[in-house]
Order: C-alpha cells, then structure tokens, then sequence
C-alpha cells in the first residue's frame, strides 16, 4: 500500500551555527556528498518553467556552477527552449533521497555564450554529439526508425572529421535569487533553510517551518 510507504529520516541535520554565507558554498558541499555518497544521478535536477501559468517540468543535468549559475545544455528549439523564451523565471529542484536531501532554487534564466556550449560540446562523446544533431528535441516524429536513420546519415556524414556544435544546441544557467535546502529528520521534524539574495553577492537566510 502506497500510504503505508514512509521513511523516519535520521542521517543528517541543518544547524544555524555552521550556515556558511553564500549558499552556492553550502551546495557544493552538498553535491559533493551526493557525488561521493553514490546517489544515483548525483547531478540531475528537475527543471520547471510556466507559461501562460501552465507549469512544465523534466530532469537535466547540472553540468557547472558557474560563478553562482546552475549551467545546464539542451536543444535550443525544445519546448523548454519555447516556454523559457516566454519566461525566464524557472525553478530547480535536486532529490538526493539517499542523503535525505533536496534543494530548491529559482532564478531567471539566460542563455551562456557559444564558446562556453562550444567548448563543452567539444569534450562530449561523439555519439551525445551525434544525437544533439539528431534530435529535433521535443517534434513529433513518424517513429523510432526516422530518428535511428537520421543518425545513422549523421555518422556516415562526419565520418572521420570533428563534428561542430549545431547552432540550436547550448548551454542555459540559472542565475538564483532563492536557494533552499531542506534535510529529513525524525518525526516530519524537518530542517528548512531559505537563503534569500538581498543583493549580488549578499544573501540572507531563514528557517521556514517544515
Ligand atoms: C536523468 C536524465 C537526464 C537528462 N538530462 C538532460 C539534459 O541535460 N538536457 C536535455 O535537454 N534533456 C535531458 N533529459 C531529457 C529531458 O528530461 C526531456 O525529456 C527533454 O529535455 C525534452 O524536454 P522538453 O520537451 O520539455 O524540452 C534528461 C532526462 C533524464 C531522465
């Protein structure tokens, strides 16, 4: 039974007196535990956006923080893409559920520039760079084949030379105004902190009521 289903969360805590100041140090900090604890896709996060008040979600991989920006890459034409151009405020959300953790953030989206998306894409497997090209990301298409046979026109195409980064694939990052980080703890008794920007580099935190 699904209602029978509940963890008492003990692992870890949230204690005012070791806050750092910035957050983005706390979420390092974080990540990195992540990363060493063996979480399953330690770097996945969902990725929300709303149009028209229509809300959207789906996972992307975090694949830098740069200067304070969550950076991920996607197809520039996706849906995504779409509702972002209509509305840069997005929201972030991370679950690593072996450490009893999420993260929340939300901040205004822009696009990173072409050298920094070209430079990645330089460093992906050929076949991620294959695919990029393949992948009308989020059109209809008439079957599984139609995408397999595009990919296998691609291969014979850039056999043997680089292959470039498609003009409508690259890089986003979220610039946060508002991080929260929320840990389980025994009997529903969880720990909440909001860290709120008050200013470029000046941010402020809160405990919320779990
Ligand atoms: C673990 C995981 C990681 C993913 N990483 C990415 C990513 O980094 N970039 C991306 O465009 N899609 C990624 N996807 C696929 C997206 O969830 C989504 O299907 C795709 O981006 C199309 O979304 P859209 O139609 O809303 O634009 C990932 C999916 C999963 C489950």
């Amino acid at each position: 039974m699904l209602r029978e289903i509940r963890n008492n969360y003990q692992k870890h805590k949230l204690e005012e007196v070791h806050l750092p100041d910035d957050p983005i140090g706390l979420f390092n900090l974080w990540l990195n535990e992540a990363i060493q604890g063996q979480v399953n896709e330690p770097t996945a996060m969902v990725l929300a956006t709303s149009v028209h008040d229509i809300p959207d979600t789906r996972v992307v991989l975090l694949k830098e923080i740069d200067n304070g920006n969550f950076l991920f890459y996607t197809n520039y034409n996706s849906a995504k893409a779409r509702q972002m151009a209509t509305n840069s405020q997005v929201a972030l959300n991370f679950f690593w559920s072996e450490l009893e953790r999420q993260v929340r953030v939300k901040g205004a989206i822009t696009k990173v520039n072409a050298n920094l998306s070209n430079e990645y894409f330089n460093t992906r497997p050929r076949e991620s760079q294959l695919g990029a090209w393949a992948s009308a990301q989020s059109e209809t298409l008439t079957g599984r084949e139609e995408l397999e046979q595009k990919y296998k026109q691609l291969e014979k195409q850039y056999e043997g030379i680089v292959i470039p980064k498609p003009a409508f694939w690259g890089g986003y990052q979220v610039t946060p105004y508002e991080i929260e980080f929320w840990q389980g703890r025994p009997g529903r008794l969880h720990d909440r902190i909001r860290y709120y920007r008050i200013a470029q580099h000046d941010w402020e935190f809160k405990r919320l009521s779990p």
